[in-house]
């Protein structure tokens, strides 16, 4: 059955999910983080909504999914309300869960389009965004953004809007956007917000554990997990990363093979390398085969440097 605008309201407290990343949370690793905890929720890389609208086919490949990632949502930035409505009907009809509107990337490219963050400076054409998705859609509409430009003055007028314009849910990433991803996160704005919204408010930034997830959660619907997740997808499990290499090898193999099962062996191959990099950060004999690993062109490959680091 199709989620209803209801969905975040009636998810069970408190709601885990795996933040969106451009170049990291695709498919086989959402599938992977959905593996460790098959409660958290996923969200796909961002995707131009512009670029549905005018190439559609171009982008099936990069939002497709597997039905195990359930509910995950598609994930789309712009600034154009046609290309937004041809966008949301796109992804409604590849089957998602809901519609997350990004308004708080910071990277330079989409800032100077007046995409992502931007938004934060025009609110009203925000706002206008996100009634023609929540009009245009029977999903659950989402946004997620930061705390403000540089500060968090403006964070609670922006969400009150954003939910009398139809947001079911907002994620806030607790930092500003002249704030790099590696400075502290302040939820303390966070949980003000959740004080003033009837929405679920969900909180993101700077999490490094499942506990210091459910600690920094506090009065929050839920949290998401973007950079620490990055080889380590047991993050979402209470139990944490298994003590010997020889119990993670399911998990990074399964990676692999979704991987380039979606992505075909040449990009899969080549993409699957930073994450076994990653993967291998700290175990004692890593290094002795992080050359390896950085080339692997084959599941084959990867199967047998994988082995050799378990009996090493
Ligand atoms: C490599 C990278 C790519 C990201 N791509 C997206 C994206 O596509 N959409 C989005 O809303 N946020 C994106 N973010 C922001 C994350 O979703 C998250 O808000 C941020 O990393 C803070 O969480 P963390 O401190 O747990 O990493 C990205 C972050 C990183 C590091």
């Amino acid at each position: 059955m199709r989620p209803t605008k209801s969905f975040w309201k009636d998810l069970p407290l408190p709601i885990i999910g795996l933040a969106p990343m451009d170049g990291y949370s695709d498919s086989a690793f959402r599938r992977v983080c959905k593996f460790v905890n098959p409660n958290i929720i996923t969200v796909t890389e961002f995707t131009s909504a512009d670029g549905i609208h005018f190439s559609p086919e171009k982008l099936r490949r990069r939002l497709s999914f597997h039905p195990d990632e359930q509910p995950v949502m598609a994930q789309i930035f712009g600034k154009n309300t046609e290309t937004f409505v041809t966008a949301t009907k796109f992804c409604e009809d590849m089957g998602f869960s809901g519609i997350d509107i990004n308004m708080g990337c910071p990277s330079k490219r989409v800032v100077r389009s007046e995409h992502g963050v931007a938004l934060r400076k025009k609110p009203d054409l925000a706002f206008e965004l996100i009634e023609a998705v929540a009009k245009t859609t029977s999903l659950p509409v989402s946004v997620k953004t930061r705390l403000g430009w540089s500060c968090s003055d403006d964070l609670i007028g922006f969400a009150k809007g954003a939910q009398n314009a139809g947001a079911d849910m907002i994620c806030i990433h607790a930092r500003t956007y002249q704030e790099p991803y590696n400075v502290p996160a302040q939820w303390e704005p966070v949980y003000a917000l959740k004080e003033a919204l009837s929405i679920p408010v969900l909180g993101n930034g700077g999490i490094i554990s499942y506990q210091d997830g459910i600690e920094k959660c506090g009065p929050l619907d839920g949290f998401l997990i973007g950079q620490a997740s990055f080889g380590n997808p047991w993050i979402f499990s209470p139990e944490g990363k298994p003590a010997l290499f020889s119990d993670q090898l399911s998990v990074m193999l399964n990676h692999a093979k979704w991987l380039i099962e979606a992505k075909g062996n040449e990009v899969g191959t080549r993409e699957i390398r930073k994450h076994l990099l990653s993967y291998v950060k700290g175990f004692p004999n890593a290094k002795n085969f992080r050359s390896a690993l950085s080339r692997v062109g084959s599941y084959e490959e990867i199967l047998s440097i994988l082995e050799d680091i378990c009996i090493a």
